[in-house]
């Protein structure tokens, strides 16, 4: 028999009890959206605690669209730790998730429920063993940052799971642990991940700039264009940057810190044309400092598909186009390590314009394809690999 406990207790987290004769399974479960950078993160200053070599700022999506829903459960009956990802079992022994669960645990405290007769006290936690089931709602490791998704909602249920009494920020500096951009999936709106100056990361963390309310017009459209793997992880092809690429110290150093202050400035102010600009200028650098590595990176084609290139192409000379020819930016350009576009729409009219025009040179394959890359009226999905 399975019964809900307590429903709700914030948006995206539902605990649940199951009890089996004498036997308990307490569960949490939570929801956690992406996000896309908008000054990007790219190359580690030191690769085990996951420290960067500049600030980024990036912008959390909608929780109804792409994101990752993580269930956590603990019982007295589990004999191991153990993890399944989109339903497949999944090693938890990598260093990443090690470090996570290892400084949750040591944040747990006691957690009772009279009613029942369970009580975990704080020592019990450190023998208590973990299920951990996580699903994605969009391709994994596809350049869809379900790095961050994944492991700030792993976190978070954790947190929740084990009522730790940490912020979200000192929550972020853990989920940063797992995957870098994952500290800045802990809040919504346009979040800035403070590189920090610290040796042991103490103040490497993420913090809210606006929140999801501040900035309203802004439509976000995502077009998958493949879903497939990258060929290079994030985590290697930045490793490769930082010992190879010249462009990445002289980014890190001279251009990012001006280009923070400026998209600090750009988000507070709701000045688009800024936005456009500097996000657009990150995402070609970022871009460029792949090109710059040795052996050079590309992930803006790394599928090899010839039909993903002409889409790429064309989206970024479609939008430098019609930005100049408009006088003021309508729309803003972002790839992250992958071939799928994310666009930013300064309002409803240009995100209804770009839609048609990327339906129109992109046609889906047939209408129930159409029927299921239009979710909401926020988001379309297109797949054209
Ligand atoms: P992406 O561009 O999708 O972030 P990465 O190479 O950065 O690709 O990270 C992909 C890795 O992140 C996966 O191989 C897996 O280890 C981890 N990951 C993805 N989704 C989850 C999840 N829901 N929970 C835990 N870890 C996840
Ligand atoms: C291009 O956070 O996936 O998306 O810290 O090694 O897990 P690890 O890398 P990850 O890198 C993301 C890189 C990026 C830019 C960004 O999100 O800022
Ligand atoms: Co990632």
């Amino acid at each position: 028999t399975s019964s809900i406990i307590a429903n709700s207790e914030r948006k995206g987290i539902r605990s649940d009890l199951l009890q089996m004769g004498e036997k308990w399974v307490l569960m949490k479960t939570a929801q956690t959206p992406t996000n896309i950078a908008v000054i990007k993160y790219w190359g580690k200053r030191d690769e085990t605690l996951i420290l960067p070599v500049n600030d980024s700022i990036s912008v959390t999506l909608d929780p109804a669209h792409l994101c990752t829903t993580t269930t956590v459960a603990v019982s007295p009956a589990f004999q191991q730790d153990r993890m399944w990802l989109n339903g497949k079992e999944m090693s938890l022994s990598g260093g990443r998730y090690q470090n996570c669960l290892r400084e949750i645990r040591k944040r747990a405290r006691e957690v009772e429920d009279k009613e029942r007769g369970i009580k975990i006290e704080k020592k019990d936690w450190e023998k208590l063993h973990l299920h951990i089931a996580s699903y994605n709602n969009f391709p994994t490791a596809a350049g869809l940052a379900s790095s961050a998704a994944g492991f700030a909602c792993l976190v978070f249920a954790l947190a929740k799971l084990m009522n730790v009494s940490e912020d979200e920020s000192q929550l972020s500096a853990i989920a940063r642990q797992g995957s870098g951009s994952a500290c800045r999936s802990l809040f919504g709106g346009f979040v800035k991940w403070i590189m920090g100056k610290e040796d042991d990361g103490s103040d490497s963390l993420a913090v809210q700039l606006v929140d999801e309310k501040h900035w309203e017009d802004l439509f976000i459209i995502i077009a998958v264009v493949s879903s497939r793997q990258k060929e290079t992880s994030s985590t290697s092809g930045m490793r490769e940057s930082v010992e190879t690429s010249s462009l990445l110290q002289h980014r890190a150093k001279e251009v990012v810190p001006k280009r923070t202050i400026q998209m600090e400035e750009a988000i507070q102010y709701r000045d688009f044309a800024s936005f456009a600009k500097l996000a657009c200028a990150d995402s070609n650098q970022f871009h460029a400092v792949c090109l710059d590595t040795l052996p050079p990176i590309f992930y803006m084609n790394d599928t090899s598909h010839r039909q993903v290139l002409v889409y790429i192409c064309w989206i970024i000379s479609y939008v430098e186009k019609w930005n100049r020819s408009e006088g003021t930016p309508q729309v803003a350009y972002t790839f992250d390590a992958g071939p799928n576009a994310v666009l930013i729409a300064r309002d409803r009219k240009a995100a209804a314009q770009l839609i048609q025009r990327l339906l129109f040179y992109f046609p889906p394959k047939s209408d129930t394809d159409l029927d299921s890359y239009l979710l909401g009226d926020k988001t379309i999905l297109k797949d054209a690999g």
